[in-house]
């Protein structure tokens, strides 16, 4: 079948998943509309999708599971048989029901999933653990993945003949009900308001980029990785007795998995 454009819609508060889907759409070398909905600020986009899209979904997996954000945006997306590949990018823990999730949620709305891969990326919460990944080894298998969608793709004649991929994963899918630990910014803030703008949930105050309104907050840590300055975190204390048993049980390399 002929693509005329891919569309990725993408969630990504630390911005990996946001890296290695433009890798992805880049290395597919169609013509690319990228949809970042990261910020509440850009959550009111309704991507219609026509039977001659790719449509890519990525996201970062929280607790084994698909973020909510990412599943509430759904909601809004119209699809027409267009083929969709999956994208889910852990933090060398495990991805559990990421895949299978969001296969299910995509199958309901009208997608037909033609691929899926898990890609492993720096732990935003457990800093310590997947250092420096996605790596230049990562990097190949994203191009190669690519590569593998793009073929079946020229290959397929009729997209409703297409088998429902096996993907790894269990219903009912784990429970997952977020991370008590809440960041918040320190002395060296300096007002900047990029982590204001950056959240995905309206969190921070933005006349006191200091604060945490906590009953909103995620735990993305996407206002840590975009802080100039340093100044949000964790409590350091409780973090860093956390991360040493954390980075002891997951700390081995994974490798990522592809379904095509
Ligand atoms: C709230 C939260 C929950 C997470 N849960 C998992 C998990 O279940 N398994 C895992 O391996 N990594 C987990 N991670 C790590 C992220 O999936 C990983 O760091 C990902 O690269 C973050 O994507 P981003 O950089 O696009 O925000 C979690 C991170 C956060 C913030
Ligand atoms: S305040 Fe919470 S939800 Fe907002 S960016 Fe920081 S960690 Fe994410
Ligand atoms: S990004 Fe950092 S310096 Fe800028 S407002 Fe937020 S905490 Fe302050």
């Amino acid at each position: 079948m002929e693509i005329s454009k891919s569309k990725s819609v993408f969630f990504s508060p630390a911005r990996k998943t946001g890296d290695i889907t433009s890798l992805f759409v880049s290395s597919l070398g169609y013509e690319a509309e990228k949809y970042n909905i990261t910020s509440y600020k850009k959550r009111d986009t309704a991507v219609n999708f026509s039977s001659n899209d790719l449509a890519v979904f990525a996201y970062p997996v929280y607790g084994g599971r698909v973020p909510d954000i990412m599943i509430k945006q759904l909601e809004k997306m119209k699809s027409n048989n267009t083929p969709a590949v999956i994208i889910a990018v852990y933090g060398n823990r495990a991805y559990e029901d990421a895949l299978l999730e969001m296969q299910n949620i995509l199958s309901e709305k009208g997608f037909i999933v033609i691929a899926a891969a898990a890609f492993i990326a720096n732990h935003s919460i457990m800093t310590e653990v997947a250092v420096n990944r996605p790596d230049a080894q990562d990097n190949e298998k994203i191009k190669e993945f690519a590569e593998r969608v793009k073929n079946k793709l020229k290959n397929i004649e009729n997209i409703l003949d297409i088998e429902k991929l096996n993907l790894p994963g269990d219903f009912p899918y784990r429970e997952y009900n977020g991370i008590p630990l809440k960041p918040t910014g320190d002395s060296k803030c300096t007002t900047c308001g990029a982590c204001v703008q950056n959240c995905p949930v309206n969190a921070i105050p933005a006349e006191n980029p200091r604060k945490t309104d906590k009953t909103k907050c995620i735990t993305c840590m996407g206002c840590a990785a975009i802080c100039p300055q340093g100044a949000r975190h964790l409590n350091k204390i409780l973090h860093f007795l956390s991360e040493i048993p954390f980075k002891k049980k997951y700390g081995a390399r994974k490798e990522p998995d592809i379904f095509v």
